[in-house]
């Protein structure tokens, strides 16, 4: 078997898997409650109801990313790019996040000259709906999670940082987080759910944009910085520029 077969298997075995759990668990709850209807009472009902939903709301979250991973690797994949400015996307992605996630506070400071920046403004928006869901996933209850903007590298790139407090990531696991399908085995993460997709695609959309990303955890602390170029007008307004 050549490498691509043995990923191509990996990857289906994987699907299968991650397909399966969720699916097993609504058939059960289903089974469960249909055999046994007038013997449950109220409130297991609608606990077994709410364990139906979820389990269906993570089956759709795989596909939705599953269908993601397939246009990353079509060669018709087509950005549109975009005079794009960050705030009004980031704003869209805090207020869509915050009603997931009540407990968070969400502390925005994207500086009022940050330049334009030249992307496909819905896979941004996706970039940073992952960035943001994951740290207001992964961090402690009643936390903050910040978002600040900057320039880097002679101002072509404009750099967006997210930066929650919780468990925090070991430095031996900043590459792995990456990686399809990886997730890190903690408490926090075992509580969550999630495919281990979402930083995959982040940082495949990012790179395919000209972006970069890049993790720092230190303590509790844990900041993702992608950076994207700036749109073109912007860069020969350099004079304008401040770091
Ligand atoms: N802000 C964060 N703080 C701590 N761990 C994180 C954070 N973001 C991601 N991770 C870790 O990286 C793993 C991969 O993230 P991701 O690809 O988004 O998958 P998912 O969220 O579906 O598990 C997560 O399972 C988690 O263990
Ligand atoms: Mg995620």
């Amino acid at each position: 078997m050549n490498d691509y077969e043995q990923n191509y298997e990996d990857f289906i075995s994987t699907v299968s898997h991650e397909l399966r759990t969720p699916l097993t668990s609504i058939r059960g709850f289903s089974q469960t409650m249909l055999a046994s209807w007038d013997k449950l009472d109220d409130d297991s009902k609608k606990k077994f109801l709410k364990i139906i939903e979820e389990q269906s709301n993570r089956l759709i979250k795989l596909v939705e990313n599953m269908l993601s991973i397939t246009k990353l690797h079509s060669v018709n994949e087509n950005f549109i790019y975009k005079e794009t400015d960050i705030k009004p996307v980031i704003n869209t992605v805090v207020s869509i996040v915050k009603s997931q996630y009540k407990d968070k506070i969400f502390d925005i400071d994207i500086k009022r000259d940050t330049p334009t920046i030249l992307v496909d403004r819905d896979r941004f928006q996706q970039i940073m709906t992952n960035l943001i869901e994951n740290a207001a996933k992964y961090s402690d209850e009643n936390s903050t999670v910040y978002i600040t903007s900057g320039f880097c590298n002679n101002c072509e790139f404009v750099s967006i940082k997210v930066t929650d407090t919780g468990l925090g990531i070991c430095e031996s696991d900043y590459e792995k987080i990456f990686e399809k399908f990886s997730r890190i085995d903690n408490p926090l993460t075992r509580k969550v759910q999630g495919s281990g997709l979402g930083l995959y695609i982040t940082k495949s959309l990012t790179e395919k944009m000209g972006g970069k990303i890049s993790v720092k955890s230190e303590g509790n602390k844990t900041t993702f910085e992608v950076q994207f170029p700036v749109c073109n007008i912007e860069v020969q307004a350099r004079s304008k520029c401040r770091r």
